[in-house]
C-alpha cells in the first residue's frame, strides 16, 4: 500500500508538471495576458515545410523526432513493454494510474467523483434495450482490459467516467487554459474548424446533410460536430453499449435540436450502413486504442460510407508533437499500461493508409501541443 502511495505521489507530481502547471513556475504571466495568448493560437495555420513538418496551428510546437522514442519498435520502447507484461507490477501500475487520472483530475477542477456517481445513481440504466445490438460480434482487441478497466470499455464504470476523463484529456492538451470550457474552446475548436475548412475548400459545397462520428463515446465529439452543422443528421456510433447509453440518457435532457442525434451501436470497422450515406466522416481520439488493422477497416469503411466530395477527419495523437516526445518515463510507462495499443498507433502511417483507402488532398494539421488533426476527400 505504501508502495502505491509513494507512486501515486510520484506520478501525480509528475503529470502536473508534465502538463506546465507546476506550482514552482515563478515567473509565469499574469493570468489575463496568459489567456490572451492562449486564445491567439487559435486559427494561424502555418504551413508545412514540405515532407518534413505537419502544418500547425500557431503556437503549436513540434519536436525532431518522426514519432516518441518510447514508441514503436525501439529499445526504450521494448524494456517498457516488458515491464509492463510483467504482471505484479502491471497490477500497480494500473491501481496507480486510476487514482492518478482522478486525482489529477480533480486538482484541475473537473469534479470527477461527482460527474461519476450523478451517472451511476441516474436511470442512464433504462436506455441500454434501445441501444444495445445483442448480434454484434465484438472485435477480440474489444475484449481485453483497458484504461484500467478490466473489462475494458464494456462497464457502467467506463461509462459514467468517460465525461470527465474527455475533461481531462483537454486541460493535458492545453494546459494553460484557466477552465475546462477554455481548454475545450481551442482544442475542440481548432479541430471542427479544420474539418470546416477542408471541407469546404475540397468538397465543391459546404452543404452538410450527414454526419457521422465513429467511436463516439458519450457523445462529447458528436455534440459539437451536431452544434457545427445543425442542419445535419448527425449520428453517433459506438462498440460499447453503456457508452452510447450515457450519450442518449444525456442527449436527451440538453438542449432539443432540430434534428435529434441518432445513436448506432456497431463495430466502425463494418457498419452496415449504406454506402456514400454521409457528407462527413469524423474519428477523433480513436486509432490510438486500436490495433493497425481496425485502423486500417476504418478508414476503409469511412471511404465506402461518405459521397464523392466527403471528407474524413481523424483526430488524435500527433507522433511529431514536442510534448509527446518529451514525456517523463514515468508518465509514458503509465500510459502504455492502460492503452495496450499506442505502439501500433505510432507505427501506423495513417496518411499513408488514406491513400491506399482512395482518399485524396490528405492534409495534416497540429491542431494542438499534442494531437493532429488529418483531412481528407473521397474524389468526385
Ligand atoms: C477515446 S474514445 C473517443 C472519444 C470521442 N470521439 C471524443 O472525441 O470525445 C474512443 C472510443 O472508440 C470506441 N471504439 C473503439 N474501437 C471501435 C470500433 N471498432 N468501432 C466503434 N467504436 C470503437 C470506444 O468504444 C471508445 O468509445
Amino acid at each position: 500500500m505504501a508502495l502505491t502511495t509513494s507512486l501515486q505521489n510520484y506520478l501525480s507530481s509528475s503529470l502536473i508538471s508534465a502538463s506546465g502547471n507546476a506550482a514552482t513556475t515563478a515567473i509565469k504571466p499574469p493570468r489575463s495576458s496568459m489567456i490572451t495568448s492562449v486564445r491567439m493560437r487559435h486559427w494561424a495555420v502555418h504551413a508545412a515545410a514540405p515532407d518534413t513538418t505537419t502544418a500547425s496551428v500557431e503556437g503549436f510546437e513540434e519536436g525532431v523526432l518522426v514519432r516518441p522514442n518510447w514508441s514503436g519498435e525501439t529499445p526504450l520502447s521494448r524494456l517498457v513493454a516488458a515491464l509492463i507484461s510483467f504482471k505484479p507490477l502491471y497490477s500497480l501500475l494500473k491501481l496507480g494510474a486510476r487514482q492518478v487520472f482522478i486525482s489529477t483530475a480533480e486538482k484541475k477542477n473537473i469534479p470527477w467523483r461527482e460527474m461519476t456517481k450523478e451517472i451511476l445513481e441516474s436511470e442512464v440504466y433504462k436506455e441500454l434495450e434501445s441501444i444495445q445490438n445483442n448480434s454484434l460480434v465484438y472485435p477480440d482487441y474489444y475484449l481485453n482490459p483497458f484504461h484500467a478497466y478490466d473489462e475494458g470499455n464494456l462497464t457502467w464504470l467506463a461509462a459514467a467516467e468517460a465525461e470527465p476523463a474527455t475533461m481531462s484529456m483537454a486541460m493535458r492538451a492545453i494546459p494553460d487554459a484557466s477552465s475546462v470550457d477554455e481548454a475545450n474552446e481551442i482544442m475542440r475548436g481548432n479541430w471542427i474548424r479544420a474539418i470546416e475548412q477542408h471541407h469546404i475548400t475540397y468538397s465543391g459545397t459546404s452543404t452538410v446533410r450527414d454526419v457521422l462520428d465513429i467511436g463516439c463515446s458519450v457523445g462529447v465529439s458528436t455534440g459539437y460536430l451536431a452544434d457545427k452543422f445543425p442542419m445535419a443528421k448527425v449520428t453517433g456510433l459506438d462498440l460499447s453499449p453503456y457508452f452510447l447509453a450515457v450519450a442518449q440518457y444525456k442527449a436527451k435532457r440538453g438542449v432539443p435540436r432540430k434534428y435529434p442525434i441518432r445513436w448506432i451501436h456497431a463495430n466502425g470497422e463494418d457498419t452496415g450502413l449504406p454506402a456514400k450515406s454521409f457528407d462527413i466522416v469524423s474519428i477523433s481520439y480513436v486509432f490510438h486504442e486500436c490495433p493497425t488493422r481496425a485502423i486500417v477497416n476504418m478508414v476503409n469503411e469511412a471511404f465506402r460510407l461518405l459521397r464523392p466530395g466527403g471528407t474524413l477527419a481523424l483526430t488524435d495523437n500527433s507522433p511529431k508533437s514536442k510534448i509527446l516526445q518529451e514525456l517523463s518515463p514515468v508518465l509514458f510507462t503509465l500510459m502504455k499500461s492502460t492503452e495496450p495499443f499506442l505502439d501500433e498507433y505510432y507505427l501506423t502511417d495513417v496518411e499513408e493508409t488514406m491513400r491506399k483507402a482512395g482518399f485524396v488532398n490528405i492534409k495534416s494539421l497540429l491542431t494542438d501541443p499534442r494531437h493532429m488533426t488529418t483531412t481528407a476527400t473521397v474524389p468526385q
